[in-house]
């Protein structure tokens, strides 16, 4: 009898375990219940890291602020958020089921995501918008950004390598070297550090390359470039952003500067960045969502490239490695 009361209490257990799973990852629109006739969204985010979230509140707060208005989503809408917490096949069954659910519209936040969505919706006629592609036309998702012809558009996040390593040459002069950490299997990366390569070539100044696959090597990795050179660059990385407290440490620890692509990763410990405003593109990307729900073609959407940057420096960083920064504090 007790035996059989633990295996019950187990399978009530997992019941609930999974329950609470489901109810965390899948919200439903506030102003309205889930019914077949409302336009159904589908958002996809690649990975848990500050910036993302921060896109995603500015989406999300966006659908919100649209909804109800004349023009917009008259009678609410359907929401389901998924994280597919950095893994590729995650991305694809995350893709694959919002396309069984035949939404009305995938909304992915960063280029892995939005590269799985599109190839999701391959066959049919469901459009993406995407938010936060460095490189949209890298990572296949269009062939030219002002004229999408593949049903896909979004806003993209291009990054000023040469402002970033410009602003670097001020802060610490003596740099040589620098150690450029990031994971090849992103696009967004790999644009930029080519970018990255042909700067540094240009101003005979040296690297050496360490790549990380997950987040679990950035602290390695980050010990062995610290060790060989006078300072780090990470790009618009995910996985390095995902792990960006472990290398600022260990930044601290080396006392050598960590140049970053984006403000959060300056927050999250990085020296310093010139970057774009992430709740910016995030209500970007909620108007342009809007937009294709109201029934444009996204063929008449061209991609919204971000370009105004500003400058974003760590002052307890800089404190701690003793670089002066008073003249970018406001
Ligand atoms: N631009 C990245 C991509 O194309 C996504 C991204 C947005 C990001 N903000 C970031 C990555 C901050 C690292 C840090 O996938």
């Amino acid at each position: 009898m007790k035996k059989l009361f633990s295996v019950l209490m187990s399978v009530v257990l997992f019941a609930a375990m999974l329950t609470a799973c489901t109810s965390t990852t899948t919200e439903s629109g506030s102003t309205a219940a889930v019914s077949d006739d409302l336009p159904k969204i589908g958002l996809i985010q690649l990975a848990e890291h500050p910036s993302l979230d921060e896109i995603r509140t500015a989406i999300e707060a966006q659908l919100e602020a649209q909804n109800g208005v004349e023009g917009a989503l008259k009678n609410g809408y359907t929401y389901d958020y998924q994280n597919a917490q950095g893994d590729p096949s995650t991305i694809s069954n995350i893709c694959q089921k919002f396309v069984a659910d035949d939404v009305d519209v995938i909304i992915a936040i960063a280029t892995n995501a939005a590269q799985g969505a599109a190839s999701a919706v391959q066959g049919t006629d469901i459009p993406v918008v995407f938010a936060a592609v460095t490189d949209p036309v890298a990572a296949g998702l269009v062939s030219d950004p002002n004229a999408p012809d593949m049903n896909v558009t979004g806003t993209s996040d291009a990054i000023a390598v040469d402002k970033i390593f410009d602003l670097a040459a001020t802060l610490t002069p003596d740099v040589k070297s620098y150690g450029l950490i990031y994971n090849n299997a992103e696009p967004n990366s790999t644009s930029v550090i080519e970018q990255t390569k042909a700067y540094l070539d240009e101003k005979g100044i040296s690297y050496v390359e360490g790549a990380v696959t997950t987040t679990g090597e950035v602290q390695t990795v980050a010990q062995s470039l610290l060790g060989q050179c006078d300072a780090v660059f990470a790009p618009i990385d995910n996985t390095v952003a995902s792990a960006m407290t472990i290398l600022a440490e260990e930044g601290i620890a080396a006392q050598k500067p960590v140049y970053v692509a984006a403000d959060s990763m300056v927050a999250d410990g990085g020296l310093a960045t010139v970057g774009v405003n992430y709740t910016q593109l995030g209500t970007q990307t909620g108007e342009m969502a809007v937009e294709v729900l109201n029934g444009t073609p996204v063929s008449e959407l061209p991609v919204q490239t971000l370009t105004e940057t500003s400058v974003v420096v760590n002052e307890e960083t800089a404190a701690a490695i003793g670089v002066a920064v008073s003249a970018y504090i406001d």
